[in-house]
């Protein structure tokens, strides 16, 4: 019995207990911050140049870089440009630029926003400056967009003699 006997538990215990920290380090080092929100609420993704003045530099912010590679935000000294599906949700701080601060706000976000976002100098060697992983959880509301599902939830009940019938 491999599970009962002590010392191999203790053994195992430890063996995770570096695995876990060997993780966490791993983490660390990858410098992605995890943010989750709900469906609808505004978010802030968070992106420094340090303490360098990008008034007149480009970044950019863009959403899964390893598979669609999505668009989200693009600043390039003074113009910008919203990616398609952020158009009219997606803004950034003109007063914080000269402080470096490179971060965007999404407004309403959706379930779909969900994803890894990358902000980067658009410059030759498009240094990553920030990556963030979003996860926006769904909340109760009705979804007119969604076929066959009922715009609020119905109730009926059926009263007989001696029962109750909630559908
Ligand atoms: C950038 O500015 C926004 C708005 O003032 C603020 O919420 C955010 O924390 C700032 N981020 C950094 C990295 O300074």
């Amino acid at each position: 019995m491999l599970l009962l006997n002590p010392r191999r538990t203790r053994t195992n215990m430890k063996l995770l207990q570096l695995v876990w920290i060997f993780l966490l380090t791993l983490c660390g080092q990858s410098g992605v911050t995890a943010i989750t929100v709900k469906e609808d609420d505004d978010v802030i993704l968070d992106c420094s140049f340090g303490s360098t003045n990008i008034e007149k530099k480009a970044f950019a912010w863009k959403k899964d870089v390893d598979q669609s590679n999505e668009e989200v935000f693009w600043y390039s000294g003074g113009d910008t440009d919203p990616g398609p599906e952020f158009k009219g949700r997606v803004s950034h701080f003109p007063d914080q630029l000269r402080f470096g601060n490179a971060s965007i706000k999404i407004t309403k976000a959706k379930t779909s926003d969900s994803g890894t976002y990358t902000c980067y100098h658009a410059s030759v060697q498009k240094e990553i400056k920030s990556t963030i992983s979003l996860t926006v959880d769904p909340i109760l509301k009705p979804r007119p967009e969604i076929k066959g599902a009922a715009p609020r939830p119905i109730v009926t009940v059926d009263k007989t003699k001696d029962e109750v019938l909630l559908t």
